[in-house]
């Protein structure tokens, strides 16, 4: 990594369009103020398409963490404006940041772009308005979070009844593949429910947080409720899993610092909610339109450079389609090209650093010592930025590490199958669970096939798609907890049971 940044912040805007806004590198945001780190350390973010550092960020310590922790709780008392507001107001002001970040889209994809390399094609269309779109889901749902009134069974006369509470302070440890919708997907419903916040973005890609960050202060939202740490995991993100002061964490990332953190959190006994990873199948069935299924799988695999949890990146082919389906796949990867992310043509994009790529590639030769073969793609692109070709391996078994270990690249392993019972059998045969696909016309088998795959969504001719609306989760290593939809609500409040005697 540089030591120096090339271009300030402001530059780097001032070089896309006019600076609307300075979203403040070199600072964390604590208490609605934007300070420097204690140490005064920072770090470099850097543009994966070109290797450059975009700009410095300050690197939060434990003392920093202290002090976002305690704005944080100071926010959530119970004589403090955020909760004695009313849930029409909550509900107003997760709207206001929805309209504030429609308003700054154009920025906001921008920034998205330069700090991941992802297409500005994805950020515009997907990451930012997908974002807006679930803090307008979620600003729904502070006047319709109910509890119960429970028959009492117990004898005698009482009113039993429940009250969903927020849970408190929320730790949120996100991570660079989807920065500004990850946020939204656990600062949307965490505000809805009325708890206050520390959010750490992901030292690959903290600048959307930071600029989301400001338009917090714009929508009113009152100071200590949301506060941004910038850093790394093992300090500022394990700062904050140790704090006590902190009463859940939700996180995203890998499997082995999900593991890490329940370890850590068992100490104070947070809530701990872990969306970690997966090794998707796309399992193909002879009666599918062969067509149709080999141009969602590029999608399945390449969207994002494949840098998604859930990524179909195991594709089991029923034997009698193989050759049908392959030969679009193969074709339509091998024209699939990377370049300029932020070229709105641009379709496929950087590889999130040096290091990824390495390991990415790694698994190119992984495969073909496993007697995989390439049959597209598996090569560098350029020495400038972190860039690939679409990769597939061919004759892939689902025992080898192509097929076991999560990539998170433009990889996908090939596996032929020879009927459903095998085909869902090898599906399931994985360490994880986060989703998968079926395609097949047959709908009696897709629903048979739907309920026998382990995962927290199965997709029936259609892969990738998600709603605000939709619970997201993981079976086995993928994690647990769901986010999004009427479940992230269960994820955000705690459940109190009240006795009220009524005996005479
Ligand atoms: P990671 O799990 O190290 O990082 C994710 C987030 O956790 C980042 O904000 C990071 O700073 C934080 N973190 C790291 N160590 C921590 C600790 N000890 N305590 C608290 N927070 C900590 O993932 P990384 O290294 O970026 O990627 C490695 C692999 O993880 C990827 O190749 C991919 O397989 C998987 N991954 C899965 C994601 C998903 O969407 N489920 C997202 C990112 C990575
Ligand atoms: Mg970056």
């Amino acid at each position: 990594m540089a030591e120096t940044p090339t271009a300030t912040f402001t530059d780097i805007l001032a070089a896309i369009k006019p600076a609307k806004a300075n979203p403040k590198p070199g600072k964390l945001f604590i208490n609605g103020e934007f300070v420097d780190a204690r140490s005064g350390k920072t770090f470099a973010t850097m543009n994966p398409a070109t290797g450059e550092v975009l700009t410095n960020i300050a690197e939060a310590g434990a003392e920093d963490v202290d002090l976002a922790v305690k704005a944080a709780r100071a926010a959530f008392e119970e004589s403090s404006p955020w909760r004695k507001m009313t849930p029409r107001d909550r509900s107003r002001m997760l709207w206001k940041l929805a309209d504030l970040i429609r308003a700054n889209a154009e920025e906001l994809s921008e920034l998205e772009t330069l700090d991941t390399g992802k297409p500005i094609f994805e950020s515009s269309r997907f990451d930012i308005p997908l974002a807006a779109e679930c803090f307008e889901y979620y600003a729904g749902w502070p006047t319709k979070i109910t509890g119960e009134t429970i028959p009492n069974t117990a004898g005698g006369e009482a009113l039993v009844y429940t009250l969903r509470e927020p849970i408190g302070v929320c730790g949120q440890i996100i991570p660079w593949n989807f920065p500004l919708q990850m946020l939204a997907w656990k600062v949307a419903p965490a505000l809805a429910c009325g708890n206050t916040i520390v959010l750490k973005p992901a030292e690959q890609t903290p600048l959307t947080a930071l600029r989301f960050a400001e338009l917090t202060l714009e929508a009113g939202i009152p100071a200590g409720v949301f506060n941004v740490v910038t850093g790394f995991g093992p300090t500022t993100g394990a700062a904050m899993v140790e704090h006590p002061g902190i009463d859940k964490i939700a996180f995203t990332g890998s499997v082995e610092v999900g593991k890490e953190i329940m370890r850590t959190a068992a100490k104070t006994l947070k809530r701990v909610s872990l969306e970690l990873g997966g090794k998707s199948p796309n399992l193909v069935f002879a009666d599918a339109d062969l067509d149709t299924a080999a141009k969602y799988a590029l999608g399945g695999i390449f969207f994002n450079q494949g840098e998604m949890c859930t990524a179909g990146s195991r594709i089991f082919v029923e034997e009698k389609g193989y050759d049908e389906f392959m030969s679009v796949l193969r074709g339509r990867a091998a024209k699939m090209v990377a370049g300029d992310p932020l070229h709105p043509k641009t379709r496929l994009g950087a590889l999130i650093s040096a290091e990824h790529l390495e390991r990415v590639m790694s698994y190119v030769a992984i495969g073909r010592g496993e007697g995989a073969s390439v049959a597209v793609g598996g090569e560098r692109i350029g020495s400038r930025g972190y860039f690939m070709q679409p990769t597939v391996l061919e004759g892939v078994t689902n025992s080898m590490r192509v097929a076991q270990e999560e990539i998170f690249g433009p990889v996908a392993s090939v596996i032929k199958f020879a009927d459903l019972e095998e085909g869902v059998r090898e599906a399931n045969n994985s360490e994880f669970g986060l989703a998968a696909a079926i395609w097949t016309r047959d709908i009696k088998k897709a629903h048979r096939v739907a309920r026998s795959v382990k995962a927290g969504t199965v997709w029936i001719n259609t892969i990738s798609t998600t709603d605000n609306a939709a619970p997201f989760g993981g079976y086995k290593s993928s994690g647990f907890g769901r986010e999004l939809g009427r479940a992230a609500i269960d994820l955000y409040t705690e459940t109190k049971t009240v006795w009220v005697d009524l005996n005479g």
